[in-house]
């Protein structure tokens, strides 16, 4: 079953098409990434799907609903319920220790669980580092925060924009490995990447160009 729909969509800037007549379908449990030069629309792509922005023209069917065409509280309810966000910039409230960014995710969801909040860092290995503040921690360490937040609320749908581009290859690694696992138990992911080693770990690669979708490559080598 398809998770998401991309029906022709265009974001038209003055002067620009950041997406040019876009389709795309991603299947319940998928694992895709989106790879293509800076400026080739990715980001514009991923914060439409996010419902953090709406195209110009086209539809988006999340889950049968048109995203493209909903009224902006109701897509912030959509988004709190079905996607989890992982940025390349990593977002955190600099004056909050790591299990309250992440609890601050519960807090908009649901309740905020402090113990919930707190495994979901043991996750990602951070159990010992959760009242440290965000200056106190390493770019790997901060990203893998922003994962446990995008995870704590169980998301149907997981989008990451560059999440490895700051990361070291040890970083690097824990992020894939969690993102298998995720796959492992039916989450549906979209990772956009420049790292050809991120992107082969996916199942399979869409390439953008100008905004346009232009390749398509399936991942034969895949392992789940
Ligand atoms: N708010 C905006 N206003 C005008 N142009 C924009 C805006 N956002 C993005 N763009 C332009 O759209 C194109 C695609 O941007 P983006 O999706 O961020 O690319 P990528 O993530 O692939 O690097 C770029 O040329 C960018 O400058
Ligand atoms: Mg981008």
């Amino acid at each position: 079953m398809s998770l998401l729909e991309v029906k022709n969509i265009s974001k038209v800037y003055p002067g620009l098409k950041a997406l040019d007549n876009v389709s795309l379908t991603v299947n319940e449990g998928e694992w895709v990434a989106i790879m293509g030069p800076s400026g080739s629309g990715k980001s514009t792509m991923m914060n439409i799907i996010g419902c953090m922005d709406k195209p110009t023209s086209g539809e988006v069917l999340l889950d049968g609903v048109d995203i493209a065409k909903e009224s902006n509280k109701n897509l912030t309810n959509i988004r709190r319920d079905k996607i989890g966000l992982i940025f390349q910039q990593f977002h955190l409230v600099n004056y909050l220790t790591a299990v309250e960014n992440v609890m601050v995710a519960q807090y908009y969801h649901s309740l905020p669980d402090e113990k919930e909040a707190m495994e979901a860092l043991g996750r990602v290995g951070l159990a010992e580092r959760a009242k440290h503040l965000p200056s106190q921690l390493s770019g790997g360490e901060q990203q893998r925060v922003c994962v446990a937040r995008a995870l704590i609320n169980h998301p149907q749908l997981v989008l990451a924009d560059e999440p490895t581009g700051n990361l070291d290859e040890t970083n690097e690694n824990i992020v894939l490995d969690l993102f298998r696992q995720l796959h492992r138990e039916g989450t549906t992911l979209i990772v956009v990447t420049h790292d050809p080693e991120v992107a082969e770990a996916a199942q399979r690669t869409i390439v953008l160009e100008h905004g346009r979708l232009v390749k398509e490559i399936i991942n034969e080598n895949f392992v789940s």
